[in-house]
């Protein structure tokens, strides 16, 4: 399917982590312009080596999503290299555990303030240039944790359940602009974020997965360029679940291991 992104202008913050610096990759390949802001110059040394690896050359810059100056400056850029902003994917997000009577308020304000707040100013970032070019796509990366929450990950999967209600929301109100937004919510996905579980608990992840593996970030990727391109013309609002079959049934591994009895 011919997804029509050659030349689409194309920012991804957090572009830099492993979601983002694969969604980033996969939009290149298409033919797009690429713009990838990270909160640290770290990150964004590693990911230009990867880029660079594959002959792509991307604009960079450091932005933390807590400051709308931050990303404002970052669009302006972005559009005064590129000569506008057409695709804009939210991927920047942490993550960290906290019974939910246990959570500071700092750290629940820290989640908050990153992964919905951030994604709300991103999307007004965005806005002003796409409605120059008469529309745009917006992709805003939350989580399975947003449907099915996980316990010790409350503020996380707080985050994310509001990211969902923020995408539907502002899909509805920008209808009119013709800029569509949805969400994406990936499974459990291999990356720096989650290496410590999959190192110790990786058995206890895969059960209840119908794919019997966990996630890579170009699944992710390839989700997120669908929703952006002709794929997802008509799809606005939507919570695209990316997991390989989390949950979808109780007992996902008797198919696997041919159990005769029922559940
Ligand atoms: N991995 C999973 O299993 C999984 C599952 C569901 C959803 N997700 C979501 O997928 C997205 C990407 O996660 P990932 O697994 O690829 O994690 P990751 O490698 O840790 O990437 C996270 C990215 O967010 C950036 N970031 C964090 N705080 C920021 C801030 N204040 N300002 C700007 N950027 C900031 C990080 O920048 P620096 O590296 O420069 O600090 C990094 O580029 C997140 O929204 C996450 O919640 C992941």
């Amino acid at each position: 399917m011919d997804m029509k992104l050659r030349d689409k202008v194309v920012v991804v913050t957090g572009g830099a982590g492993d979601i983002g610096a694969e969604t980033s990759l996969e939009f290149l390949r298409e033919g797009c312009k690429v713009a990838v802001c990270s909160r640290s110059q770290k990150s964004l040394d590693k990911f230009r080596e990867k880029v660079s690896a594959e002959g792509f050359s991307v604009l960079t810059g450091v932005v933390n999503v807590r400051s709308q100056e931050n990303l404002d400056q970052f669009a302006k850029k972005t559009a005064d290299t590129y000569g506008g902003i057409d695709i804009w994917v939210n991927c920047h997000g942490i993550e960290g555990y906290s019974p939910l009577l246990e959570c500071t308020e700092e750290f629940w304000d820290e989640v908050l303030d990153i992964n919905l707040s951030g994604t709300w100013r991103g999307i007004k970032a965005a806005v002003p240039y796409m409605e120059k070019r008469g529309g745009g796509s917006i992709v805003n990366v939350s989580s399975f944790c947003s449907i099915v929450p996980t316990a010790k990950n409350g503020v996380y999967s707080i985050s994310k359940a509001a990211v969902d209600s923020l995408t539907k929301v502002m899909a509805a109100e920008l209808a009119p602009k013709n800029i569509r937004v949805n969400a994406v919510l990936p499974g459990f996905i291999a990356t720096q974020m989650t290496a410590d579980k999959v190192e110790t608990i990786k058995d206890m992840l895969i059960q209840p997965i119908s794919m019997r593996r966990l996630g890579n970030p170009g699944d992710i990727a390839r989700g997120i360029v669908f929703l952006a391109g002709d794929g997802g013309r008509y799809i606005d609002g939507h919570a695209l679940v990316i997991s390989g079959g989390k949950f979808i049934v109780q007992n996902p591994q008797d198919p696997w291991n041919n159990y005769q009895g029922g559940y």
